[in-house]
C-alpha cells in the first residue's frame, strides 16, 4: 500500500486508516455513519496525527467524491446493510470511486461461521446464532468480552449476497482471500493459540476489482498483523 490513495469506507474509529497511513499510503479518507465514531478517530488524529481525513457519511448514500481512489477496504462494513439494496447502494459507491486498476478488500465475519464451532472466547469474543433470518443471511449475537461486555445483533450476510451486490456494482469476479494468521501474531501467542482460528477462521476477506478483472490477490497479502506492505 506504499504510495497509494485508500479509501475506508465504515472506518469506525480510523484503526485500519491510522495503519495504512503508517504503513505508506499518502492519502486515506475514512468516512464514517457515526459522527461520534468519527469525532474519537479526529480525537486520535490530534494526538498523534498521521494525516489521516475524516468525513461522516452514510456509505450506500455517499456522494461522488472529488478523487477516486487506488483501493477500498471496508472492515465490517458490507455486513451492516440493512438488506441486499442497500448492500449494492454500498458497493455501487465504493465502485465509483476507484480508479481503474483498483482493488476492494472487504472483510467480514465468514459465511461459513458456524456457532456450534470451537468458541470464540480466548480471541475476545463471543458469537451465537440467534436463529432469526433476514434478507441477507442469518443474526448472531457478538459479546466483546470487554469490562464491562459489550453485546451487539449482528447479521452475517450469505456469501451469493455478497457476490450479488459486488457484481451488480461493476466489479470483476469476486475472490474469496483466506486470512492468515501473520508471523508477529504466531510470535507473540503462539501457533497453539491460533488453531482453532487457523481451522475455522471466523473472519473472511473478499478482494474484487472494479474494471470487471477478477480480484486480486498475492498470497503474501494478509490480514491479521504485519503481513500488508
Ligand atoms: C464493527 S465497526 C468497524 C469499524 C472499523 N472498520 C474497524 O474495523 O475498526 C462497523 C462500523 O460501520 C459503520 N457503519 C455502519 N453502517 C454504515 C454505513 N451505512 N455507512 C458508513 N458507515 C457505516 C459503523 O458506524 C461502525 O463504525
Amino acid at each position: 500500500m506504499r504510495g497509494k490513495s485508500i479509501l475506508g469506507p465504515a472506518s469506525g474509529t480510523g484503526f485500519y486508516s491510522r495503519e495504512f497511513r503508517r504503513r505508506g499510503a499518502t492519502d486515506v479518507l475514512g468516512i464514517d455513519i457515526s459522527g461520534e465514531m468519527v469525532a474519537v478517530a479526529r480525537e486520535l488524529e490530534a494526538c498523534d496525527p498521521p494525516g489521516v481525513r475524516y468525513e461522516v457519511g452514510d456509505v450506500s448514500e455517499l456522494r461522488p467524491l472529488e478523487r477516486r481512489f487506488d483501493i477500498a477496504t471496508a472492515v465490517q462494513m458490507l455486513n451492516y446493510a440493512q438488506d441486499v439494496a442497500a448492500m449494492e447502494r454500498m458497493c455501487r459507491n465504493v465502485h465509483r470511486s476507484l480508479k481503474p486498476g483498483a482493488e476492494f478488500f472487504a472483510l467480514m465475519q465468514s459465511p461459513d461461521f458456524v456457532s456450534d464451532g470451537p468458541s470464540l472466547e480466548k480471541y475476545g469474543f463471543l458469537c451465537e446464532a440467534t436463529g432469526e433470518e433476514t434478507e441477507t443471511g442469518p443474526r448472531f449475537r457478538v459479546t466483546a468480552l470487554l469490562d464491562p461486555p459489550i453485546e451487539i445483533i449482528a447479521t452475517a450476510p450469505r456469501r451469493e449476497v455478497y457476490e450479488h451486490c459486488l457484481r451488480a456494482a461493476g466489479f470483476g469476479e469476486p475472490i474469496w482471500v483466506p486470512v492468515d494468521v501473520s508471523d508477529a501474531g504466531v510470535r507473540a501467542f503462539g501457533a497453539d493459540f491460533w488453531a482453532d482460528f487457523v481451522a475455522a477462521p471466523h473472519l473472511r476477506c473478499c478482494a474484487a476489482a472494479p474494471d470487471g478483472r477478477p480480484g486480486v490477490f498475492r498470497p503474501s497479502d494478509s490480514y491479521m498483523g504485519d503481513g500488508i506492505e
